[in-house]
Formats: C-alpha cells, sequence, structure tokens
C-alpha cells in the first residue's frame, strides 16, 4: 500500500514561493490501477516524480507500507511520455539494460529478457533499434525496459499521449493484459478521461491549485475483464459526463489563492 500523507509541493524563484499542490491524503492499495486526470499545469507529473522520488516534497511523507519513501528505487518504475528508450541500443540491450545496472548475472538476464520480450509483443524485432521502430512499438520497448526489472509500482505519466487512436487502444489493452499477470499497483496519469474510465479502479481528478486544489476520488464500476465495446455503453458515457464536469471544475481560475505564491 501506498500511504501519501499531507504532501504538499512548492518551488522558489526570486524571492516568491509558489505552490504547485497541497495537503494531498491518499492511499493506493496494492494491485490496484489508479489513474490521475486533471488540467494541465495542475501538477499531475510534478506528484508523480515526487512519488519516483526525483523530487523532493516540501512537507509531508509517502509511506510503502511502513517504510518512508524519500530516494529514488528500482521498485518504483516510472514511463514518462516521451520514449526512455536509449537510441543507440537494441531492443534487446533497451530491455536489458536496468537488469545490467542490476548486476544481475547473464543467464537469468537472458531469461527475464526473453519472457519480457515475449510479453510485451516484440520477438523477432530483439535486434532492431529503436529508429526502425513505430512510435507504439517503442513504447512497448519503454514497458518491456521497465517491466523486466519487476517493480513494485508502475508509475505512469501520460504514456500514450503522444500516440494515434488505434495504436493507443491497442497499448491500452496490452498494458490492462500485462497489469492482470503481474498485478502491480500502477499510478497512470493521462488528459483522457476515456482512457481513465477504461484502465482505472479509481480515478482522481486533480484541481488546480488556482481552483482551491481539491482532490476528488471517483470509483469505476465498470467490472473486469474490460473490452473496448464498454467505452460505447451508455454508463460509461455517463461517467464521462460527470469526470468532464469535475474537471471543469479543476481548471485554473482567476481567484488568487493566498497559499500559491507568498513572499519569502
Ligand atoms: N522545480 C520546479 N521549478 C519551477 N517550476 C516548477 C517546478 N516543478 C513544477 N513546477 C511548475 O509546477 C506546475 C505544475 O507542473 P506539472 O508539470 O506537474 O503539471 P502537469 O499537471 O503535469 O501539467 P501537464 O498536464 O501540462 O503535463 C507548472 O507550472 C510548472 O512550471
Ligand atoms: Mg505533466
Amino acid at each position: 500500500m501506498l500511504h501519501i500523507k499531507d504532501l504538499s509541493f512548492s518551488y522558489e524563484i526570486g524571492k516568491q514561493k509558489y505552490t504547485v499542490f497541497k495537503n494531498i491524503n491518499l492511499t493506493v492499495f496494492d494491485e490496484e490501477f489508479f489513474c490521475i486526470i486533471g488540467p494541465s499545469g495542475c501538477g499531475k507529473s510534478t506528484l508523480l516524480k515526487v512519488l519516483a522520488g526525483f523530487e523532493t516534497p516540501s512537507s509531508g511523507k509517502i509511506f510503502e507500507n511502513e517504510k518512508l519513501i524519500d530516494s529514488v528505487s528500482y521498485e518504483r518504475a516510472m514511463v514518462f511520455q516521451e520514449d526512455a528508450v536509449f537510441p543507440w541500443l537494441s531492443v534487446k540491450e533497451n530491455i536489458e539494460y536496468g537488469l545490467k545496472v542490476r548486476k544481475v548475472p547473464l543467464e537469468i538476464r537472458k531469461k527475464i529478457v526473453d519472457e519480457y520480450l515475449e510479453l510485451v509483443g516484440l520477438k523477432g524485432f530483439e535486434n532492431a533499434y529503436p529508429r526502425q521502430l513505430s512510435g507504439g512499438m517503442r513504447k512497448r520497448v519503454d514497458l518491456g525496459r521497465v517491466l523486466a526489472n519487476d517493480p513494485k509500482i508502475l508509475l505512469m505519466d501520460e504514456p500514450f499521449g503522444a500516440l494515434d487512436a488505434m495504436t493507443k487502444e491497442n497499448l491500452q489493452m496490452k498494458l490492462i493484459e500485462i497489469w492482470e499477470i503481474s498485478k502491480k499497483m500502477v499510478i497512470f496519469i493521462t488528459h483522457d478521461v476515456e482512457e481513465a474510465l477504461f484502465l482505472g479502479d479509481r480515478i482522481a481528478v486533480m484541481h488546480h491549485i488556482k481552483s482551491g486544489g481539491d482532490f476528488k476520488i471517483f470509483d469505476v464500476p465498470f467490472q473486469r475483464p474490460r473490452e473496448l465495446y464498454l467505452k460505447e455503453e451508455i454508463d460509461f458515457q455517463h461517467m464521462r459526463r460527470d469526470l468532464i464536469e469535475e474537471f471543469r471544475k479543476a481548471e485554473e481560475r482567476n481567484c488568487n489563492f493566498s497559499q500559491e505564491v507568498l513572499p519569502l
């Protein structure tokens, strides 16, 4: 379980302090697929970077079960919107990279790489270089690269944002297929309400600090396995409408909250 307690993040420019988000409290469960949506600039990526340990919160704490999280660990892997594959390494070498860094013995490495090549559907492309692959395939290399390290928590920041609709749906299905097998905790950020509804067990709508900074959580009632036609169903459409309404409330407004900008 991941416990986020009173988490706030601010940064300073010159003599002013800007608050990105404030007092977020949240528990994400093992094996849960947790989505976060919210308007541009509300701090989604910053929150994920804090969870990954790339950024230090201004206040508050994060616990994985009882353990305080205060540094980077391969147990919390991040998938970025941009490709994070190494262009000079082949598909196989990209997937192997983290294992090599962790000095996993060659024989075991080979076995794991093979397993993940299969899982992300890139068998036959193991010796190709990223420039020889489509955007969707590169994203699958990225997934393989991250999953091969067997992280406990997968932090995904709009991973399919730059892909066309068909490729995106294929990857959504692939991700769910992998998640059903591995049952890792996934925290998934997206701009796309439909994507969150299709993938998530719960969805948080993160409000911009300038519209109050709420963090409103919705349960997604749709049973699994979910098929793509779920998106056409009336319940899905209704929930989509409710989320879009909440999303609109979450957008930046011109009311200046006193905590947003403070002189140092
Ligand atoms: N260390 C920092 N220094 C300066 N500004 C920062 C820092 N960290 C975050 N910010 C600012 O915090 C705000 C939130 O950024 P963030 O990237 O988290 O938003 P986001 O919700 O992911 O937006 P998008 O949907 O566009 O990706 C932005 O205004 C950004 O410039
Ligand atoms: Mg972002």
